[in-house]
């Protein structure tokens, strides 16, 4: 089975089983087929960030399982639950169209919920860790359905515990959020506040789904659609490095920006150090480095995924020759 309308990089590698999970009964039954049992298992969202190196001797779950549903509710929260499968951007939508506020700086980001927290998904000033409330996983083993909450799930930047210590081990089925009836909103972050200002939305107009329009925006002119051309959204993670490295790199290159993480660790850009090193809008054959975000590599049309691959390391070795800075793959690399 080719697996290019799997993954959002349009990778044409094969597997030699796929199936497609709709429902919770759906995952059981196949917890106990011995195709699932004695296989290599790759589980997949909306595909949006894996990179597919090559044929995959294995089963691919495609995980499919929908539904969004009210829950629960208090005073001053929501609370939503959505099946695996459910697409990220359109819970965010349903969101923003109830007015249950959270996620909308979060809009149109590719994928699906059940993959959302496995990397605690992140964009203009808020992480998927401040809407989460718990999820509901099954143990690819034993079949036991397990929740999660939110101390349980051990999150970081695009990080959390399925990625570490529980890598393989489960499947998310689905996740509930907590939202909240009275909006905050996050508009800390520069672009948001120029488009708002584009937009002509005043301090006293501002609404989520102002937010929400803002982000769309923002997205659609710095960041490839999937499917126009084959991307995972940010390839490398932004790197953490000691404020001594940042001052002393701050010195010789006066422009880096940095966030602060602690008093010690400064985080920053690896898009930044990527254009630098005179990669963005870099191509090789169908390979290439996205021309208005140089944190996000492009596959124009046939890539394979070790043509990705190799393009991934040049630009590591580069920025590491020219700053001295490791920067590492947030996408997973099969
Ligand atoms: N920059 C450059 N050149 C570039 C790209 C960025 O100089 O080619 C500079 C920008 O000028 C800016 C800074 O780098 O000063 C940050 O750029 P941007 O706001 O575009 O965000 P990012 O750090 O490159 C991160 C996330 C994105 C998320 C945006 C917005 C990671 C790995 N990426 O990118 O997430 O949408 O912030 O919050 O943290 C993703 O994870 O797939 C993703 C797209």
């Amino acid at each position: 089975v080719s697996l290019k309308p799997y993954n959002t990089f349009g990778i044409d590698a094969n597997a030699r089983y796929l199936v497609e999970v709709n429902s919770e009964e759906d995952l059981r039954t196949l917890l106990q087929l011995t195709e699932f049992i004695d296989n290599p298992k790759l589980i997949l969202g909306g595909g949006s960030n894996v990179l597919l190196c090559h044929d995959f001797n294995g089963l691919v779950v495609k995980m499919n399982i929908q539904g969004i549903e009210v829950v629960r509710e208090s005073d001053t929260h929501v609370y939503i639950k959505a099946g695996a499968g459910v697409n990220w951007h359109a819970l965010v939508l349903f969101c923003v169209g109830k007015g249950y506020a959270g996620v909308e700086n979060l809009s149109l980001i590719p994928g699906t919920v059940g993959a959302a927290p496995m990397q605690n998904i992140g964009a203009y000033g808020v992480e998927l860790e401040q809407v989460f409330e718990s999820l509901t996983a099954v143990h690819i083993l034993t079949g036991e359905k397990q929740t999660f909450t939110h101390a349980n799930c051990a999150f970081g930047y695009r990080e959390s515990i399925f990625k570490r210590e529980l890598k393989g081990q489960y499947i998310i089925s689905s996740v509930t959020f907590q939202l909240d009836k009275e909006p905050t909103f996050h508009t800390r972050y520069g672009a948001i506040q120029e488009t708002l200002t584009e937009m002509g939305v005043e301090e006293k107009d501002l609404s989520i789904k102002a937010i929400s329009e803002s982000v769309i925006r923002i997205r659609r002119t710095k960041l490839p659609d999937p499917n126009q051309i084959g991307n995972a959204g940010s390839f490398f993670k932004n790197p953490e490095i000691p404020k001594a490295q940042f001052d002393a790199l701050k010195a010789q290159y006066p422009a880096l920006p940095g966030y602060p993480m602690s008093d010690d660790v400064v985080k920053i850009p690896a898009g930044w150090l990527i254009e630098q090193a005179g990669w963005k809008g870099y191509r090789s054959g169908d390979a290439g480095v996205h021309t208005k975000q140089a944190l996000v590599l492009v596959n124009y049309g046939n890539a394979t995924g070790d043509e990705i691959l190799l393009l991934a390391k040049k630009v590591q070795e580069s920025v590491f020759s020219q700053f001295g800075v490791t920067i590492s793959p947030e996408v997973n690399v099969i």
